[in-house]
């Protein structure tokens, strides 16, 4: 039977890579590649320079596929990425059947950890489900962005005993900071901190963390906001793209024992 490997990758470090996942790239036959145009080119790259660095199965190839850009103009967000991704299981069909033997082993690099706002998993499940090709899964995990921007900040994620939250830009204003006194927020393309007017809340933010360019600044979130947008706005001029996360927080260890 084909297998497939989701190897994660780490978050633009090549150094992230772990042992395991070196091993399983020089145990695939085919590691496939999506490019994402122009923009994402560095992205592209570092997948790139890992195989350089890190491949030395000499019978290891790699396949370049285009990913399809999810229709952001769709109303429906769910509808959108619905369709996004049944155009890209159809990508994934074709990908096992055309450059995979029936016992053939193929990878996909996966940025930071499969587990982690990543559809790979979820796609490969649809994959299955269209019945047109069998497979097995293997999944190798990868050090996230949230692991990544926590040591770029020297901090631990959790207060003592507390819980955090991790969710996307979007939907930050729903919890932080009523509901949620710890939240990660991920694919935030609105900044949406900047419509948090907390005074006590602190931010620690980070942009292409772990590679070269990689950018942190915390503080008190109504102190630092600006320098925060105006950096970002900088960096995604120069760069033509941006990935940053951060943590929002309000409170201290133990603030809450009686
Ligand atoms: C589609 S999610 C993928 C997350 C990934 N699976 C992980 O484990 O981190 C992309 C989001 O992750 C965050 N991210 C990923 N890599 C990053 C990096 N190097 N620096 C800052 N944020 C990053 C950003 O919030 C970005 O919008």
């Amino acid at each position: 039977m084909r297998r497939i490997l989701v190897i994660g990758i780490g978050t633009g470090n090549p150094e992230h890579v772990t042992i395991e996942a070196i091993n399983a790239l020089n145990s695939a036959d085919v590691l496939f590649i999506p490019t994402k145009g122009a923009k994402k080119a560095d992205l592209a790259e570092t997948r790139r320079e890992i195989i350089r660095r890190y491949v030395t199965n000499s019978a290891t190839r790699s396949v370049d596929y285009q990913l399809p850009v999810r229709n952001a103009a769709d109303p429906s967000y769910q509808r959108g990425v619905d369709d996004w991704h049944a155009a890209i299981t159809r990508i994934y069909q074709d990908l096992f059947l055309n450059e995979l033997g029936e016992d053939g082993t193929g990878a996909f690099l996966v940025w930071g950890d499969p587990m982690l706002y990543d559809s790979t998993l979820r796609i490969l499940e649809r994959v299955r489900a269209a019945g047109g090709v069998e497979f097995e899964v293997r999944v190798i995990a990868g050090i996230t962005s949230i692991q990544a921007l926590c040591a770029a900040h020297r901090i631990p994620l959790n207060l003592v005993g507390k819980p955090v939250e991790i969710t996307t830009g979007r939907r930050l204003a729903e919890s932080f900071p009523e509901k949620s006194r710890a939240s990660v927020a991920m694919l935030d393309g609105e900044q949406a901190f900047a419509k948090i007017d907390d005074p006590e809340a602190e931010i620690f933010w980070g942009a292409y963390l772990g590679s070269e360019h990689e950018i942190v600044i915390s503080g008190n979130l109504q102190e630092k906001k600006q320098e925060i947008l105006e950096t970002r706005a900088r960096a995604r001029a120069e760069h033509g793209w941006i990935m940053d996360i951060y943590l929002l927080r309000k409170g201290a260890d133990f603030d809450d024992e009686a």
